[in-house]
């Protein structure tokens, strides 16, 4: 064990300064900061982008590294789980609840409810034409997201 903590240790001393240079491979938004002292210490940052994970698959990685060490307030955690979500995280619009749809859009739970309402009665959505439809989505923010959107 000791070995693997002296192991780690070094490649970070050895990748950090690299990283530092290129100002790390994750998008700029509302908490880059905390991720990258959160979870920066064990492994490099270029393990977080880019990335395909859903947003399940990053609550699911965010409980390992909970359990495997990663420590941050629980305010923290709020921010940081909703850095990936908004940033990261992909997302099957037709299957998503009201809460992933809420983190990955970065809208209210208002909003959020409209669109799965609107998914529920249109018996899903088939493009990102039908997405724009919904009541007060913002539509720039549709067309920012579609690379990360699922049908
Ligand atoms: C206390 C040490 C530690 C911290 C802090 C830490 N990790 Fe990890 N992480 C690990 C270890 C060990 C592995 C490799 C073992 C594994 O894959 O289970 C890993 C692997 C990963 C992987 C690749 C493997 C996978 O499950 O997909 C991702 C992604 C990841 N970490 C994300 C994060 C995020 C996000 C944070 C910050 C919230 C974080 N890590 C903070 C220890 C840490």
């Amino acid at each position: 064990m000791r070995a693997l903590w002296i192991s780690v240790t070094f490649v970070l001393a050895v990748s950090a300064p690299a990283l530092a240079q290129t100002g790390g491979p994750l998008p700029d938004a509302p908490g880059k900061a905390l991720v990258e002292q959160a979870c920066g210490t064990c492994h490099g940052l270029e393990l977080l982008a880019p990335s395909t994970r859903t947003a399940a698959q990053w609550r699911d990685t965010m409980a390992v590294m909970k359990t495997s060490g990663a420590k941050a307030s629980d305010e923290e955690w709020k921010a940081i789980n909703q850095y990936f979500m908004a940033n990261l995280a992909y997302l099957n619009v037709n299957k998503a609840t009201v809460d992933e749809v809420r983190q990955v859009f970065d809208v209210s739970e208002k909003v959020a409810q409209a669109l799965v309402a609107r998914r529920d009665t249109q018996g899903g959505f088939k493009t990102i034409d039908d997405l724009k439809q919904v009541p007060d989505l913002d539509q720039k923010k549709v067309e920012a997201l579609k690379a990360r959107l699922t049908f």
